[in-house]
């Protein structure tokens, strides 16, 4: 990772650990069997994740204003939802894998029905953290409620999750299918990460001319991770990226490397971080957080 990205993961990261850490996943009433629930979430919350959307958050946060740990509960609410999409993402009646995070998935671990279970509870607990866990006035809670929701459902990961299954083998012309391709990694990829940006702006009080900007840095920043996540899909290494590799080939997925090839998809990436790094630079040396986090976007390993 970059010195500057490393210099506040130094600080963000462990703070981030803890605040997942100490979630109450347990459940309360004792009951037989219950735990298993607490357990399989924990299972996947806990593994290694390099925590993209919260340090987002909180970089986002850190635009406007200086007490980040303020921003620490919602930008566990997108970490949160963003696992669950991931053990739900790699269920037999999705891509159907088995490595995740470093560790076999949940599904494989705990099995379907708790994997199922663990998402649909990792999903409310997000909402529950905004509605009780967060120091803020109420239309701010309502703000970021609506956000996380429309990022995380329809319009956004759920949506592109959907394209995603259903153009898996599509055929067409190349234009109507660069076109869907965008659609889907804006939606299942780019809404959550523009989410989370938005959320750091919305908590601490940005004007809209910010709010603006960061949305399309995010956009920008959620596609370009997804042609990465494309290309190491293709190219990357099992052990580094700790999941499964060439599942896209496997299931003849839709994805940037499957429509352009390797070359065009690593220009492609290329051009869009160009594009996200100007969004930034009237922020100056504010900016340079996401800088980083845009440069490592691009040349990340994992
Ligand atoms: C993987 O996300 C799924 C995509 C949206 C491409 P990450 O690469 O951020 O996964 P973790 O959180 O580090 O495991
Ligand atoms: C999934 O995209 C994005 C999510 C919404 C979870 P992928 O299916 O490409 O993610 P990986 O490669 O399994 O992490
Ligand atoms: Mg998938
Ligand atoms: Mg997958
Ligand atoms: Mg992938």
């Amino acid at each position: 990772m970059y010195r500057l990205l490393k210099a506040c993961g130094d600080v963000y990261l462990p703070r981030i650990e803890h605040y997942l850490k100490a979630l109450p996943f347990a459940d309360p009433t004792g009951v037989r069997f219950a735990p298993s629930l607490g357990k399989a979430m924990r299972y996947s919350v806990e593994a290694k994740g390099k925590r993209l959307r919260p340090i987002l958050t909180i970089m986002a946060y850190r635009l406007v204003a200086d007490d980040w740990v303020r921003a620490l509960p919602v930008a566990a609410a997108y970490e949160l939802v963003h696992t669950y999409s991931l053990i739900h993402d790699d269920l037999p009646a999705m891509d159907d894998d088995d490595w995740r995070r470093g560790v076999p998935t949940n599904h494989k671990v705990f099995g379907e029905a708790l994997a199922i279970l663990a998402g649909d509870a990792l999903l409310t607990e997000a909402f529950r953290l905004l509605a009780e866990e967060v120091d803020a006035k109420p239309e701010v809670i309502v703000r970021l409620t609506a956000t996380l929701a429309k990022v995380a459902g329809r319009d956004g990961m759920v949506g592109g999750q959907v394209i995603d299954i259903l153009s898996q083998g599509a055929g067409g012309d190349e234009e109507s299918l660069s076109e869907l391709l965008e659609t889907l990694h804006r939606r299942k990829t780019g809404a959550m990460i523009t989410g989370a940006l938005l959320a750091g702006v919305d908590l601490a009080g940005g004007d809209r001319e910010l709010r603006l900007r960061l949305e399309k840095f995010g956009m920008l920043i959620g596609l370009a991770f997804q042609v990465a996540d494309d290309i190491l899909d293709e190219v990357g290494d099992q052990e580094s990226l700790g999941k499964d590799i060439g599942s896209d080939r496997e299931l003849q997925k839709l994805t940037f490397v499957s429509l352009f090839g390797l070359d065009e998809a690593r220009e492609k990436l290329f051009n869009l971080h160009r594009e996200a790094l100007m969004q930034i630079e009237p922020l100056g040396e504010k900016g340079l957080g996401l800088k980083a986090l845009a440069d490592y976007i691009v040349e990340r390993d994992r």
